[in-house]
């Protein structure tokens, strides 16, 4: 074993269907370097798991950069893992000392269902934007950039609300299950341009009662989606989502 290599014990929720019962099972993996990602670690599971004919453990990603949002999982009992602002891909082993047991699981929530293991079908977010997540009126060609003036700090505000990969951590830490930072953020970021603002009140309406029948949680103001995003998407935009939602309906 070279120098800075070290073994960690691994507890993973394995479940083999939507249907059936699932467990946590026991592996123990030797040679893991500290600059290691922790889903290059799982791989490395997996090529150990297929060389001994065991079904390797499922788990979902993609772009392995925190953009894409594909990847979450709830790495000893915190969604993402030990890291403030980085989504699961972006964690690294050497966050993790020799011997120490890793738990990790899927994200749960009665609206995103466990289709094997570690992946969960998180389409009840699809659904979500589907209902008014775009901006649907003909906008013509691209306009010249300083033709519709927008206030800068509404500009910074919807850009940072756009940063939501909609990876799911909010729901999966909120003890309501709620999506409301997600739907808020996916709200906010059109609400604070003119170019968002001729549909906004059908988006808040349709997005908000989308989210209502994928059978959500209510926001109870724990603060845990804001803690565990990796975008650092604020719990100002629920407020924002609340208060653009009652100017529609009211
Ligand atoms: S608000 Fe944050 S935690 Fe929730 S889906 Fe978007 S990026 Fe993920
Ligand atoms: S794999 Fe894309 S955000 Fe993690």
């Amino acid at each position: 074993m070279a120098g800075n290599e070290f073994s960690v014990k691994l507890l993973i929720w394995r479940q083999s269907g939507p249907a059936q019962p699932g467990e946590l099972a026991s592996y123990t993996m030797d040679n893991v370097l500290p600059e290691m990602s922790l889903l290059e670690m799982l791989d490395l599971l997996n090529e150990k798991l297929t060389a001994e004919g065991i079904d390797p453990v499922a788990f979902d990603s993609d772009c392995r950069e925190g953009i894409c949002g594909t990847c979450g999982l709830v790495i000893n009992g915190i969604a993402h893992g030990p890291h403030s602002g980085a989504a699961t891909c972006e964690v690294r082993m050497r966050s993790f000392s020799d011997g120490e047991t890793i738990v990790i699981e899927p994200f749960r929530a009665a609206s995103f269902p466990v289709i094997k293991d570690l992946v969960v079908d998180r389409a009840a977010f699809d659904r979500i934007m589907q209902a008014g997540g775009y901006v649907s009126i003909n906008t013509g060609s691209a306009p010249e950039a300083n033709s519709i003036p927008v206030p800068r700090p509404h500009a910074e505000s919807a850009m940072d609300a756009a940063a939501c990969i909609g990876c799911a951590a909010c729901v999966a830490a909120c003890p309501n299950a709620s999506a409301s930072l997600f739907t808020s953020a996916k709200i906010s970021q059109y609400a604070q341009l003119p170019q968002g603002r001729a549909e906004a009140k059908r988006r808040v309406v349709r997005m908000v009662d989308a989210m209502d029948e994928e059978g959500f949680g209510n926001c109870s103001n724990h603060g845990e989606c804001e803690a565990v995003c990796p975008k650092e998407i604020s719990i100002f935009n629920i407020g924002r989502m609340r208060r653009e939602y009652l100017k529609a309906v009211l």
